[in-house]
Formats: C-alpha cells, structure tokens, sequence
C-alpha cells in the first residue's frame, strides 16, 4: 500500500453526488482502476475523513488483529440505534462485549439445533403457501419479496415460536423495512436533515419505531406470564446469565436484543436466497448439480441439522452467491486513536470503509471474478483462500453471530425450494444490484415458478 493515499477531489464528489446516492458500486470500482490502489481516501464534506479499502491485509488488521482500536461508526451505534435500540448489532465497547459474552453461546451447537427443528417446520407451511400461490396464480414470483416474507418468518419462529401471530409478522417485517429505508435517506442526504424536522418525518419515524417496541414488548410479556418454554431464542435469551452473577437482562435489554435480531438476520438472509435462485438460473450446469444432490439426499425430520450437513454442493453454492452478491457489502469501523498500517497514517475519528464487494471481485485474488464457479469453496479448495479475501460475515470478534444459523436456513430453503418447484427468470425481466444496508436487487428479481 503506497505511504500517501490518492484522494478523490472534492470537486468530483460533488459532481457525482447522485450516482453515489443511487448506486455507488461502479464509480467507487472506477477510483480503485484511476488509482490503481487497493485503498484511497473519500472526503464526505470538509469534516468527515474516510478511506475506502479492499486490501485484506488492512481489513484483517481493522477487524481481527488491533480491532480494539476500531468501533463502529454512528450509522450502526446512533443512526440505526435510534430506530432498533442498543444491542450486539448497534453498540461499541465493554456493553458490546458483555452482550456479546451473553448471547454467543445461545447460537452454539445446541441451540441451533433447536432453531433448525423450528425452521425445519416452518418450510413445510411456505411452501404450501408457495404451492397455493403459483397454482392460483399466473406463477409469476417476485423472489426478493418471497424470500423476505420467508426469512422473516424464519427469524420470527425461531425468536418467539408459536408466540407470534402471521399479522404480527408481517407488521414487524414492515416497519423494520421503513425504518431501515429511512436510515438510509438519514446517511446519505444529511443536507435534508432540517426539512425531516420540519415536514414531520422524525416525528412519523419515532412513532413507527415506538409501534414496533410496543408490538414486541406485549409478545414477550405474553411469554412471561405464561410461564411456557418453548426453546426458541426468547427463551435463551431470558435465561441468559451474566458471568459471575446471576443477573440476567432487563426486559428493555431483551427487547433491544430482539429487535436487533430481526434487523440483522433477515434482509441480509433473504438478499442471499434471492441471489442464488438468480445464479443458478443464469447457470443451469450448476442448478442441476444441485438437482442431483438434492435427489441423492433426504432431510431427516428426527435430526434436521444433520442432513443439511451433508449438503455440500448448496453450501459452496450458497457461498459463492455471497462471494458475487455479498447482502453485507461494506462495513464500517472508525479509529479511535490515530494508527499507522504499511506505513499508511490513518486519522483518529477517520471512517474505515472495508469494501467487501471489491474485495470479493477483485481478480488479484479471484480468477474470472465474474463468472459463478461454486467450486471454489470445496473443501480442500478453502484451506488456500487467503484470509479476508473472502469475509461476507464480516471478522475478527464482531463475527456475524448468526453465521451458522443463515447457513443452515439458506441450505433448507434452497434444499426445499427447489426440490418442490421450478423458478425461471421472467424475461425480458432487467436485474439490477441496489446497494443500501444491504445489497438488494433494484426489481426484485420476478420469477416464473411452476410444481414439479
Ligand atoms: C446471509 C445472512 C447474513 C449475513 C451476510 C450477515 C452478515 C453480517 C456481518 C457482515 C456482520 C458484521 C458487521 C460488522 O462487523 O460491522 C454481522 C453481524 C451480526 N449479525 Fe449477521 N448476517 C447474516 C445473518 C444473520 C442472522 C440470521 C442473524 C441472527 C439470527 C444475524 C445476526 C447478527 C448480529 C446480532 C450481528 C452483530 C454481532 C456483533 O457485533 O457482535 N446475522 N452479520
């Protein structure tokens, strides 16, 4: 990494302030090739200093190995927080820490276990839903919206079980939505923040935002006083013990943590799922190689996990869609104090835009970045990807949490899913990538689906 970063003039951010509004992925593309640099520096206005990197031995340093200089920025710890409140998503330092001490073994082996059996059932009733639909229906299927209808109910289940209603869901799922959507307009227009004020829509945002606690506040009451255990995530989390004591959390803290779970794990998860059936659409070798595995294997409803274990052309499937469509495209951190990396000087209170996506098709560590190859994640193949070359879970101590637990859900679904039907792309259908927190597809991704 040169000891001076190239710069963008701010002269030309202005001029390309819509296009890095709309889509910033090709223009951040283009500085990477004009500066020939895995790194340089985007100043967001005269205050903000930020670098942009796709280099993996400085993303490695940021993530893992001096991690304890960088935290999250305030997109996550207060844009974000105000709308889903403080927990492991949304909070830096020692209250991360010991939520994160709290909560990680709830998604060990066992735990996950339980959550597959919820999941495991949970597919059945979709894709009657799924059947019932295409039969009375012209077949026509917008996927992002089928997968995030599915996700969410996922997350839903395995939270609060039979706890939960089908309306409540879908009220959740759109709130989560709205408030996501306007922290994303929050990020990048902050020149509107007075007419936000003036106009009301703060005020619309908090009211949405305090229904939502609300909704979720009565469901886990609801449990409390029944006194039932039902081995969902609620019940992990109620009976979670901090080290040393026999507290646990507040309700407030349980709430906060629930809400960061709907927020975290089911846009990015239904983003991958609808990705993938697009993948394997536009490479119909692949989609039968995962027919044939599909034949060749049955889940096990007595031990779920088990069966999706043995699923391992999905998996590498599953990971090469979130090598070309990684649903968490950047992640930020901010350095504390100021450091240096390859003898490159990095400012305290400097923002750290790891570019995950440019990472991810950066032919330096990927050949033929553009073409779809599953095969790159067999097993034996793994042992020689280089570290954060590959990283659509992020790293280091702030691992996504629920890594395994997507991974298993992604595997069923798409297990499911394409043993009971066939999805084509609609043609003449126009597929775009839409970059906000997560990267989603701008149409939806429209299908043609029939039963097999
Ligand atoms: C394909 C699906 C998913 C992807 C790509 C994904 C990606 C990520 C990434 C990149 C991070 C790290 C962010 C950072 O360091 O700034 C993260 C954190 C997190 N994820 Fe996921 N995630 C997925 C699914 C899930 C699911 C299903 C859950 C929960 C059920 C979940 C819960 C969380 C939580 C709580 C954190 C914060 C962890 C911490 O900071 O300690 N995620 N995820």
């Amino acid at each position: 990494m040169p000891n001076t970063l190239k710069k963008v003039p701010q002269l030309q951010i202005l001029r390309n302030v819509l296009k890095f509004l709309t889509n910033p992925i090709p223009i951040v593309d283009q500085y990477f090739k004009d500066f020939e640099a895995d790194s340089f520096r985007l100043n967001v206005g005269a205050m903000t200093k930020s670098v942009i990197t796709k280099d993996p031995e400085l993303i490695q340093y940021i993530l893992q190995k001096h991690n304890r200089n960088y935290k999250k920025s305030i997109l996550q710890t207060e844009h974000l927080a105000a709308f889903i409140g403080q927990g492991l998503l949304t909070s830096n330092g020692s209250y991360w820490l010991q939520q994160r001490r709290l909560i990680q073994p709830g998604f060990h082996k066992k735990s996950l276990d339980a959550f597959v059996r919820i999941m495991s059932k949970e597919i059945l009733t979709f894709n009657d839903y799924l059947t019932n639909k295409i039969e009375s229906g012209n077949g026509e299927l917008l996927m992002l919206k089928e997968m995030s209808r599915l996700a969410l109910i996922m997350v839903a289940k395995t939270l609060f079980s039979g706890s939960i209603t089908e309306e409540q869901i879908t009220s959740i799922g759109n709130k989560v939505d709205y408030l996501q959507a306007e922290v994303v307009v929050k990020i990048r227009q902050p020149m509107f923040a007075w007419w936000r004020k003036m106009s009301g829509r703060d005020v619309k945002n908090k009211k949405i935002a305090q229904e939502l606690y609300d909704l979720l506040n009565e469901i886990i009451d609801e449990r409390k006083q029944s006194g039932e255990f039902k081995n969902d995530i609620l019940d992990m989390l109620h009976g979670a013990r901090y080290e040393g004591t026999d507290e646990g959390m507040t309700q407030k803290q349980i709430l906060d943590e629930c809400l960061v779970l709907f927020a975290a794990g089911y846009e990015t998860t239904a983003n991958a799922l609808s990705w993938t059936f697009y993948l394997l659409d536009q490479n119909r070798d692949k989609l039968a190689l995962v027919k044939k595995e599909i034949s060749e294997n049955e889940i096990d409803p007595d031990n779920p996990m088990a069966s999706l274990m043995k699923l391992d052309y999905i998996r590498q499937v599953i990971s090469e869609s979130m090598r070309m469509f990684p649903p968490a495209w950047i992640i930020d951190r901010v350095a504390i104090e100021k450091d240096t990396f390859n003898g490159v000087n990095l400012y305290n209170d400097e923002i750290i835009n790891l570019y995950v996506y440019g990472v991810h098709h950066d032919p330096a560590h990927w050949d033929n970045p553009e073409i779809f190859e599953p095969s790159r994640f067999e097993k034996d193949k793994m042992k020689s990807i280089k570290p954060y070359t590959y990283f659509p879970f992020g790293g280091g101590p702030r691992l996504c949490i629920g890594n395994q637990f997507a991974m298993m859900e992604m595997q069923l679904v798409l297990y499911t899913l394409l043993k009971n039907f066939d999805f084509k792309l609609k043609e003449g259908h126009v597929v775009e990538m839409l970059p906000g927190i997560t990267l989603r597809s701008k149409n939806g991704i429209k299908m043609l689906a029939s039963v097999q």
